[in-house]
């Protein structure tokens, strides 16, 4: 059967079998007694690996981040990523509000819903993983609680190396509303930005701004021209509500269009155009408009045709700014949707990704970790590195042997993510031989 699927790596990672046979090893021993205390630390001695990683600019310890959603809510959820030595936190979408508390996009604010993590398969490729279906959206307390939940849980990403970013989800117009309501962008960001600490003076307050699968099954996604000029007035509007000291990075969560490629192409170009953001999140979930769930019509979704479009587009992407019809200038991009293995994040990587955003992987029943200690966080990142087969560790020295990007024994995962940011790399780059 011919492989369908738009990866770039081939079907075994060739590593010497010296590198082989440790990553075995520790696959077996850390599922029994945990990961080492210092991760990062550990793989840059037993592996040469330096994750360094970047978000909005700003230094990561390593890629690995908890998407915004339901494991991104409290306290806790933040402590248990800290534990966990990830390198970014982006807090569940609160829905922006005006002085009087109004919300345009109320209809997101909705309570959370049992979810259920359940294996799907592709209809194209055949190809397995896991989804999370449920009704819930946004974030459903007042803003009150949420600005409360930004101080404390990025004054406790601050003392634990962990960056910690709000996600909102502000006013659009819909088809036939030609006014924007700039109050809910200048109350919200404004009130985001005073919660925010900054213990070393005015530094930049990144900030997500959603565009959910669910919009993109709504009426208001429903015209080309509307969801263009969206993506082209956000940055400013957001940009223009920060007039303290201290600037927003406004980074855009795209969603996945019902829309066919050559429209979420265009997105994309409308993105690197004029009114460019600081960064780009790329991209949420899938959306099927039929599929019925507790009485709802209408479910997004994950798994393998997830990444397959994002890395699709993002190849797409790449292609068009070496060909000059995308601007060339690079936006940074933190890659989301289907990073189940440290496969998949290397084929983010190699488009250019330099952090990861993780929901799904972080809440499959215990059966699907091999490690049998610590909590899922810490399970996901033992599947996600140590795989022998699957795993970022040989898919990561595979992908930097074959670029020639290994220094004295050092492989820095900031110079495969720009090397994927600055071209347009095809399957023969990761396998000449064509296995
Ligand atoms: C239950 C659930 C709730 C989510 N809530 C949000 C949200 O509030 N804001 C947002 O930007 N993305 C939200 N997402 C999308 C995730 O942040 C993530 O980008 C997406 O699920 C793709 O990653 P995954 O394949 O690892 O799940 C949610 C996803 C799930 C599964």
């Amino acid at each position: 059967m011919p492989n369908l699927r738009p990866h770039l790596l081939p079907r075994s990672p060739d590593v010497p079998a010296a590198v082989a046979g440790q990553v075995r090893q520790d696959h077996d021993r850390f599922a029994d007694q945990g990961l080492p205390q210092d991760l990062d630390g550990y793989l840059r001695q037993a592996y040469g690996l330096e994750m360094t990683a970047t978000y909005a600019g700003l230094t990561l310890r390593n890629p690995w981040g908890k998407a915004s959603g339901q494991l991104a809510l409290n306290r806790a959820q933040i402590e248990e990523a800290a534990d966990a030595g990830l390198g970014l936190v982006v807090l569940k979408t609160v829905i922006a509000q005006d002085a009087a508390g109004h919300q345009s996009m109320a209809a997101w604010a909705i309570k959370e819903s049992q979810m259920v993590a359940e294996p799907i398969t592709s209809p194209t490729t055949g190809a397995t993983g896991w989804t999370v279906t449920w009704k819930g959206r946004g974030w459903w307390q007042s803003l009150d609680d949420y600005l409360e939940l930004v101080r404390e849980g990025c004054r406790l990403g601050q003392e634990r190396n962990l960056l910690v970013v709000p996600s909102v989800k502000y006013h659009l117009p819909a088809p036939g509303e030609t006014a924007w309501r700039h109050d809910e962008y200048l109350e919200t960001t404004r009130a985001l930005l005073a919660a925010y600490p900054s213990p070393d003076g005015p530094t930049p307050m990144p900030l997500e701004k959603d565009f959910s699968p669910t919009l993109a099954g709504s009426d208001r996604a429903s015209q080309r021209a509307m969801v263009l000029e969206w993506l082209r007035r956000v940055p400013g509007l957001i940009r223009s509500a920060a007039t303290g000291p201290r600037p927003v990075k406004v980074g855009l969560k795209l969603f996945n269009s019902l829309d066919d490629d050559a429209f979420q192409q265009a997105m994309l170009a409308e993105v690197y155009g004029e009114a460019r953001p600081d960064f780009l999140v790329y991209a949420n979930r899938l959306f099927d408009p039929d599929r019925l769930f507790e009485g709802q019509r209408g479910v997004a979704y994950g798994g393998p045709d997830l990444s397959d479009r994002n890395l699709r587009l993002l190849s797409a992407l790449r292609l068009a700014q070496a060909r000059g019809a995308i601007e060339r200038a690079p936006i940074e991009i933190s890659g989301t949707g289907d990073i189940s293995s440290g496969r998949i994040a290397v084929e983010y990587a190699l488009r250019g990704c330099t952090s990861f955003q993780i929901h799904t992987l972080f809440q499959l029943p215990a059966s699907a970790y091999p490690m049998r200690v610590g909590t899922k966080v810490q399970k996901a990142l033992h599947r996600l590195y140590f795989d022998p087969e699957e795993g970022f560790i040989v898919w990561m020295i595979h992908a930097a042997r074959r670029l020639d990007l290994v220094s004295e024994g050092v492989v820095r995962f900031l110079d495969l993510a720009g090397r994927g940011a600055a071209s347009a790399l095809t399957r023969r780059d990761l396998d000449p031989v064509g296995s």
